[in-house]
């Protein structure tokens, strides 16, 4: 912890990655520890209280605790390994202990998450009926299956109502290229088209 706190480019982020790692470790409020890490560094891309306003950035508020607190775990492991994955997460990851993953996980967990932005009506219902019946032809399941009847998530299941669509659609194609190694996900989407990842992404993000 010491070298990577005292050699990080990121000076400035990892001084505040230290600081609160040392008030974890030292008081028993990992809450309040978490929520200034989530305010003073990750808010700088995620957004206020995880409201991000870029799709290369994904929203956090209101996404699921075990979902968040694994992710976090897969960018440490290395399991995800896109380009995006690997400039923005893998140094941020490594220097969260495992109480500030949980703590960090269940402050995102609790904000109200942001409501839908409109799109294509036509494009939206496509990908609603896709997303509550799948495929069966290409043999592509029902995501409302794992991810719940409105996209709301449950537990590992994430939660993708409201997410930017550039962002989902990005995940589809990494799941696809394996870039991001996701065995489940893998098989359900590796037969999705261009049309029906561009019709429930859309729905997706106006949820
Ligand atoms: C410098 C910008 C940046 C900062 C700071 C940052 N992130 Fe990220 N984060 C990203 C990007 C970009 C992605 C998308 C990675 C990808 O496409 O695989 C991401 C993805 C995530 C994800 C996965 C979300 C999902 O829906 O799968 C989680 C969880 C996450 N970040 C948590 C955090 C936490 C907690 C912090 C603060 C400790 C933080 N991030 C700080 C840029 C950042
Ligand atoms: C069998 C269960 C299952 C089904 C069916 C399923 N998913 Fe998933 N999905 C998952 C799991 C588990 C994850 C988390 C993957 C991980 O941990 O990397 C996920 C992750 C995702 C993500 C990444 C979210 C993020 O925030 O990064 C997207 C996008 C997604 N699924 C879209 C879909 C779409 C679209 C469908 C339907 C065509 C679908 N999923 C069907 C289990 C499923």
């Amino acid at each position: 912890m010491k070298s990577i706190c005292s050699s990080s480019p990121w000076a400035a982020v990892v001084a505040l990655v230290c600081w609160g790692s040392v008030l974890a470790a030292e008081a028993p409020g990992i809450d309040q520890a978490a929520a200034k890490i989530a305010v003073n560094i990750c808010s700088n891309c995620h957004g206020p209280g995880g409201h991000s306003t870029s799709p290369v950035f994904p929203r956090l508020a209101g996404q699921q605790e075990l979902y968040l607190a694994a992710q976090i775990r897969a960018f440490k492991a290395k399991e995800r390994g896109d380009p995006e994955a690997h400039d923005y997460m893998w140094g941020m990851a490594t220097l969260l202990d495992d109480p500030m993953v949980a703590g960090l996980a269940k402050y995102f967990a609790e904000q109200a998450p942001a409501p839908g932005t409109p799109g294509d009506p036509a494009l939206i219902e496509a990908g609603h009926k896709l997303f509550l019946e799948g495929d069966p032809e290409k043999g592509i399941l029902a995501c409302a299956g794992c991810h719940g009847a409105d996209a709301q998530g449950n537990a590992i299941f994430p939660r993708l109502a409201g997410q930017h669509k550039a962002y989902l659609a990005r995940q589809i194609d990494v799941i696809q290229r394996q870039l991001r190694n996701s065995p489940i996900m893998h098989g359900v989407v590796q037969n999705l088209q261009p049309d029906q990842i561009r019709a429930v992404t859309e729905y997706l993000s106006a949820q």
